[in-house]
């Protein structure tokens, strides 16, 4: 286990709300960073319910971290109780990473950056291609905007709530926009020109659990990308069953993490230590 310094009387407090958020490996890649960077640091979780969102912000500015991060289901909740949303905050109409400059609450959106950097890693051009999300809640709408950067020209939005989906499908720009229901996905029309399969939802944790993707009717190329980390699960078993690349949310994880310490911070996080300090957590 990496070493920890001390806490002193001048330590600056980070942390992260959700719920549950026991789960959460950011303690651990974040207080490593500090560490290995000898800051006088150290990231909390902060177990906050939804009926509390809004004394938790306030609650940032009152005891004055330095800042938040901000996970499952409260992305958006926290949203009116901020000061200030980057203009990516905005567009996104998720926060996950809360800075307090001086009492001022600014909402950001580093997820973003966090999957875009997966699609890098994974060498995947979107340019003028179909990418396919499934869900539409805080994380979905975090890859939409990712893949709209990308360039894509398509996206089709698969969820449970339909009504869901079609709100988020409009908040997108530029590319044609398609909203299927969670059992479409079986059909393999809808999945024939689709070079990126992405699932935001929790779904898959217990076998069997998923809906049938028909993933062998997609480009040979096609990526899958299940946002969970760490786990075998049913999306990622289907996705290398129909022999396609596949992966999980470890680079987003660690990119997001690593974009919100440079904006507490002010410094480069150092990416190798927090990368291995979550390989380590992977099983545990
Ligand atoms: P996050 O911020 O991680 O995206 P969220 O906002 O709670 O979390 O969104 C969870 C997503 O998982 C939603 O798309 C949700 O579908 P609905 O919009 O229909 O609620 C989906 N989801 C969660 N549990 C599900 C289940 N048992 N079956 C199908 N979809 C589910």
């Amino acid at each position: 286990m990496p070493r920890h310094l001390p806490v002193t009387g001048s330590t600056r407090v980070v942390g992260i709300i959700g719920d549950p958020i026991a789960h959460s490996r950011s303690p651990a890649m974040h207080n490593a960073a500090f560490a290995a960077l000898g800051l006088d640091w150290v990231y909390v979780p902060l177990p906050v319910r939804a009926a509390d969102v809004g004394a938790a912000v306030a609650a940032v500015r009152a005891l004055s971290l330095a800042g938040i991060n901000v996970t499952v289901p409260h992305k958006e909740a926290v949203l009116p109780h901020l000061d200030k949303l980057t203009p990516l905050a905005r567009r996104v109409g998720a926060v996950n990473t809360i800075i307090n400059r001086d009492g001022r609450l600014i909402g950001d959106n580093t997820d973003v950056h966090g999957f875009a950097m997966t699609l890098r890693q994974q060498r995947l051009r979107l340019r003028g291609r179909t990418a396919l999300v499934i869900g539409a809640g805080g994380a979905a709408r975090a890859v939409l905007a990712a893949v709209s950067d990308a360039g894509v020209s398509r996206i089709i939005i698969a969820n449970r709530t339909a009504a869901r989906a079609a709100t988020l499908a409009r908040r997108v720009r530029g590319p044609r926009r398609q909203v299927v229901s969670l059992a479409a996905l079986a059909d393999p029309a809808v999945l024939a020109d689709v070079a990126l399969v992405v699932n935001t939802t929790s779904l898959g944790l217990h076998a069997g659990d998923f809906p049938k993707i028909a993933a062998a009717a997609t480009p040979i190329s096609c990526l899958f990308v299940d946002l969970l980390y760490g786990r075998d699960t049913a999306f990622l078993r289907m996705a290398r069953s129909a022999r396609r690349r596949a992966c999980d949310g470890g680079e987003m994880l660690l990119h997001q993490g690593a974009r919100a310490f440079t904006l507490w911070t002010g410094r480069r996080a150092p990416l190798s230590v927090m990368r291995t300090v979550l390989r380590s957590q992977k099983n545990g």
